[in-house]
């Protein structure tokens, strides 16, 4: 486990560029290993999890050429998938696991899906029930006398039929599960979603050539809904994956802590069911300005400025909750991490979805916001944070979780003496760049 210092700052000055999206590579990722042709694919994440559905592609057939310049290519299996000689290894990836069983379900062989630790303990009922009642045939391992079942994952593929299904929780990794196995099964599969979550699965389909439609409501307890018909081919693209706004979040959020900040994020994603925090930003005191903007293959991608502007303390600490938290979930442990020194602080709602991510994230970042001397609430769905408070340096744990190691590192930035993040090497799991990048913007 490698240990990293942070040292107060001053200010962050100059420009990044962020790894690509992890969301988008998964993806991307997935679909040209069933497709037919070769992908190319530039500025593909360096994260270690997207490189996990890269081994899975390459297990199932596909051939993947890996660039010294972060561009990938690889040839699909036009639609058939070969029987992996192992277990399939999804590390830390949530994403590849669920999103995966979708994608193989209907392929004809038996496939083990396997993760580190963490992943082995996270839910997967929640991508077995819709592929069940689509005719999958899924085992799951469970705990003794535990209700979730959870990795390993055994599928015996099969052939799948359609179902018309209404997502049980925000979840774009079960949304796309089901997306998936409906573009390989029988019939017009069709899944409604009354939290709108990130939209990358729907953009990727139609680039890689799949039919889709989409309905999108405007209206309040109308649900979004999505139709595919099934047995559908798709066809190998170029594409160049947008700068991953989940990983820019960290710098973003500690551009505001510092008044005479000047950051420029150029190639970034900002698809608008990922863009939230932009918004949310400007509320606790950013100025941000979007210097260009274009689209490709349906996701929005430009450079943008941002400075920290002084807020006037208001009454109220700002309210993250509903379809915002769902938006912003990503973002939450590193907003929470640096709550304590916004004018108004931070009250989170709804979030009890942060407590089977890689760790139980609301768990983790009050543990460290303990440590650096914060008071708080800690509720089971979210936290409450004032505002306005003096943080010193400490011992942080990250739990082995990228998210946690990342969002305390910037919190360290304002704390009064020097912090130790233990675990530091877990964010390599999505932005193995990052204490390089925080090295060379951050001003003391
Ligand atoms: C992701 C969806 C979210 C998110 C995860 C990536 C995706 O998970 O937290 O980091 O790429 O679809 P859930 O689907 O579990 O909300």
């Amino acid at each position: 486990m490698s240990t990293q210092l942070i040292r107060p700052a001053r200010s962050l000055q100059g420009s990044l560029t962020v790894p690509g999206d992890k969301s988008i590579s998964h993806r991307y990722a997935m679909l040209a290993g069933l497709a037919e042709g070769t992908t190319r694919l530039a500025n593909f994440s360096t994260g270690a999890d997207p490189h996990s559905s890269l081994a899975c592609m390459e297990s199932l057939g596909a051939r993947i050429l890996r660039n010294p310049d972060n561009s990938i290519e690889i040839t699909g299996v036009a639609g058939s998938f070969r029987q992996p000689a192992a277990p399939l290894d999804c590390g830390n990836s949530g994403s590849t696991m669920r999103m995966l069983s979708g994608l193989i379900a209907s392929h004809p062989h038996t496939f083990t899906l396997i993760g580190d630790p963490s992943l082995t303990l996270r839910p997967m009922d929640r991508i077995r029930n819709p592929l069940t009642q689509m005719g999958a045939k899924i085992d799951l391992a469970r705990l003794e006398g535990g209700q979730q079942g959870h990795a390993p994952i055994t599928i015996h593929g099969t052939t799948l039929h359609a179902i018309d299904f209404t997502t049980p929780i925000p979840s774009a990794q079960v949304k796309t599960a089901v997306l998936f196995a409906g573009l390989q099964a029988e019939g017009v599969t069709s899944l409604s979603e009354s939290i709108l979550t990130r939209d990358h699965t729907e953009h990727a389909l139609l680039a890689f050539g799949a039919t889709l439609t989409r309905t999108y409501a405007r209206v309040p307890n109308q649900p979004a809904r999505l139709s595919i018909p099934g047995g559908q081919r798709l066809h190998a693209i170029d594409a160049t994956v947008p700068g991953d706004i989940s990983a820019a979040a960290f710098f973003l959020c500690a551009a505001l802590l510092f008044p005479d900040s000047n950051l420029v994020l150029d190639s970034l994603g900002m698809n608008p069911t990922r863009a939230a925090l932009l918004d949310v930003i400007a509320a606790l005191g950013g100025r941000i300005k979007i210097l260009t903007v274009e689209e490709r293959h349906g996701e929005l991608i430009g450079t943008i400025q941002v400075n920290s502007a002084p807020t006037a303390a208001a009454a109220t600490p700002f309210l993250i909750s509903g379809d915002l938290t769902a938006q912003l979930i990503d973002e939450l442990p590193v907003l929470a991490a640096i709550a304590p020194y916004t004018a108004n602080g931070l009250i989170i709602r709804d979030a009890q979805e942060l407590r089977v991510k890689e760790s139980d994230r609301i768990s983790l970042v009050a543990k460290n916001l303990h440590a650096m001397g914060a008071s708080f609430t800690e509720n089971p769905d979210g936290l409450e944070i004032p505002g306005n408070q003096t943080l010193h340096g400490a011992s942080i744990d990250s739990g082995s979780d990228h998210r946690i190691a990342m969002a305390f590192a910037i919190a360290a930035l304002r704390a009064t003496g020097d912090s130790e993040i233990h675990g530091a090497e877990a964010a390599a799991i999505s932005f193995p760049e990052f204490f390089t990048s925080l090295e060379a913007l951050a001003q003391r």
